[in-house]
């Protein structure tokens, strides 16, 4: 199953024309919601093409006429036709663009989308594998080079397909001797942009690759500057920016290569040609077989001719770096979320809040197990508390209960439901998670706070915020009240605030069972007390499973389970098992909280 991406293996910057064309057809997919648009940019496109083909015919008559019957009035009427067409031309160009231009643009939005709504259905185990700047670069630079080509590209082919068609046509019968001369160079250039295009594309995609590379660093740096700046590491992320930033540039630098081989080598054929039929023509017209007019006629239509073959070429290798970049966007597309719903699952209605793990064991690779055989019943209103040393499993257990990941074995029931059986959406509406590293959004507090419930009014914003302990230092001490803005992940307040507003919004939401990853950090006592008492309130009457390092918490919960390489080694009652003699709690107890309870006492 893939569950991530692999932006680093080599092999995945080329594919076969086959592997290209299967892509394209894939993108079409997406344009055909727009298809009467698009036939109506075809029409024009079809429009346009055929005057021009019809530009040189109305040259090499007049010519022709204007030279034999020595006729300027004629001469006079030709321009102005000539400019009446040229008028309509570019109107006609005009409608084209604006039409292409929407079809590319809905394109890529709905890809966009799309690939976001995908993101969101994505399971955890997919974000602990995947680095943000790869994503993002996806949604972003990815999807406009795919917009371009749609928008432009597409056209662009298409437009001169038509005239080169259409062209080739009035080009023999205008004269099919000199025409033959321009179709043997026809199959030279096409094989060149074959060979060329597979080439641009894989360096499009590497330039790519690099650029996702890039934002990686940018992305770590801007989340980790702390770290950056307290370690002086500035000089070494500078160079691994500009080692990405580096291989961006030689990968660009490698498609401008190929583009101007492309561009020299086609334009060479092009203009030989050319000049071929010049000279060929001109013999014609002095053995009497061709007059004046036609070898002005067919010069000019076939210089269109050949410069459609030029725009083609180029057309298609961008055409081609798009479809790297719309593989890149598939490729996530087609990542299968590992935590899916059952088809037939239903609505977990609002529960008493009994949670059940039976049996439940857990590992994150195969055959390395983090979880075995645990077996914890919370009645409802419970407050269940885990305690363990580092790495025994603590938040690996409840990140279970809202299917963050999936059980390997056994089961959780909550009110009797397996948990696989009901929709995700209303398995999370029941259970509020309070985690150790809280995360804001950068909005306002009030805005933080709502997150779960976005219809509440803001007399339950200030009651949540009241019951959270968070109500006075939000109105005493920060500036807009509750308009005031975090910053990002809210790194405008306190610790200790954040926490607060993060346990304000869990008591909007009212969840029946909750989650606590109770903060190692310590608190000044008063922060402490504050925190104490608002998680207190928050549990009242919920289920609650707390990854408890405080001693209050431990002795006022009413079952303990103590976790320890993965499995449960004892659990009871505080006081059950503060006097089990040599038990892993009572050592536990002695090391870590004696300490606590004597600064406390
Ligand atoms: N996403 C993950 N992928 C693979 N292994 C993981 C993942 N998360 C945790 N582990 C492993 O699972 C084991 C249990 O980790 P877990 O985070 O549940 O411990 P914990 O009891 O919460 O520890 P702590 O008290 O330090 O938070 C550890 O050995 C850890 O390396
Ligand atoms: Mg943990």
């Amino acid at each position: 199953m893939v569950s991530h991406i692999d932006s680093d293996k080599e092999d995945k910057n080329s594919f076969s024309a086959r592997e290209g064309f299967a892509i394209f057809v894939r993108l079409l997919g997406y344009v055909r919601p727009y298809l009467k648009r698009l036939a109506l940019g075809f029409v024009v496109l079809l429009i346009g093409a055929i005057m021009t083909a019809v530009v040189p015919l109305i040259i090499r008559t007049s010519v022709d006429q204007i030279i034999t019957e020595n006729n300027t009035q004629l001469l006079d009427q030709v321009l102005l036709l000539l400019i009446g067409i040229f008028l309509f031309q570019s109107i006609l160009n005009y409608i084209e663009h604006i039409v292409m231009a929407y079809v590319g643009e809905s394109v890529v939005a709905n890809l966009r989308k799309r690939l976001f709504d995908h993101l969101q259905s994505l399971s955890m185990s997919f974000y602990n594998n995947s680095r943000t700047g790869d994503i993002v670069t996806r949604i972003t630079s990815d999807s406009s080079l795919v917009q371009q080509s749609i928008s432009f590209e597409l056209v662009q082919i298409l437009n001169q397909i038509i005239t080169i068609v259409i062209g080739l046509i009035v080009l023999f019968v205008l004269n099919w001797r000199l025409t033959a001369i321009i179709l043997l160079a026809v199959p030279l250039i096409f094989g060149l942009t074959f060979f060329l295009g597979l080439r641009i594309q894989k360096a499009a995609n590497r330039m790519q690759t690099n650029l996702a590379e890039a934002a990686n660093v940018v992305e770590e740096n801007i989340q980790g500057v702390q770290v950056v700046k307290s370690f002086a590491q500035q000089r070494y992320e500078n160079q691994r920016f500009s080692g990405n930033v580096h291989n961006t540039f030689l990968a660009a630098l490698g498609l401008a290569r190929l583009y101007a081989s492309m561009i020299a080598l086609t334009g060479f054929l092009g203009f030989a040609t050319i000049s071929i039929t010049l000279w060929y023509g001109t013999r014609e017209v002095l053995l009497g077989q061709f007059t004046a007019g036609g070898v002005v006629a067919y010069l000019l239509l076939a210089l269109s001719v050949v410069a459609a073959m030029g725009i083609s070429v180029m057309s298609y290798g961008q055409i081609q770096s798009a479809l790297g970049a719309a593989r890149r966007i598939f490729d996530m597309i087609d990542i299968i979320p590992e935590i899916t719903e059952h088809p037939d699952a239903r609505q977990l209605a609002a529960v008493r809040g009994e949670v059940h793990l039976e049996n439940v064991s857990h590992a994150y690779e195969p055959n390395t197990s983090v979880l075995r055989g645990i077996t914890i019943h919370a009645s409802p209103g419970q407050t269940i508390a885990l305690v363990g040393p580092s790495g025994a499993g603590k938040s690996t257990l409840v990140n279970l209960i809202p299917r963050f990941y999936d059980v390997s074995e056994g089961a959780i029931r909550i009110d009797g439901h397996d948990i696989r059986n009901v929709t995700l959406e209303s398995l999370n509406q029941q259970i509020g998670i309070v985690p150790q590293e809280t995360f804001l959004f950068a909005q306002s507090i009030a805005g933080n706070i709502r997150y779960g419930k976005s219809d509440a009014t803001q007399a339950e914003v200030e009651e949540a915020a009241r019951a959270a302990n968070a109500h006075n230092f939000i109105v005493n001490d920060l500036s807009d009240g509750y308009e005031t803005l975090v910053g990002e992940r809210g790194v405008k307040l306190s610790g200790g605030q954040r926490q607060r507003i993060s346990i304000a919004r869990a008591i909007l939401k009212n969840p029946r069972i909750l989650i606590l990853d109770e903060a190692t950090s310590s608190l000044d006592s008063e922060s402490e007390r504050l925190i104490q008492d608002a998680l207190n309130r928050l549990m009242q009457g919920r289920t609650s499973f707390v990854i408890a390092h405080r001693l209050s918490t431990i002795v006022n919960a009413d079952w303990i389970v103590v976790l320890n390489n993965g499995q449960i080694v004892e659990q009871g009652t505080h006081t059950d098992l503060v006097d089990r003699s040599e038990g892993f709690y009572q050592k536990l107890y002695k090391f870590q909280f004696a300490l606590d309870q004597s600064s406390a006492a």
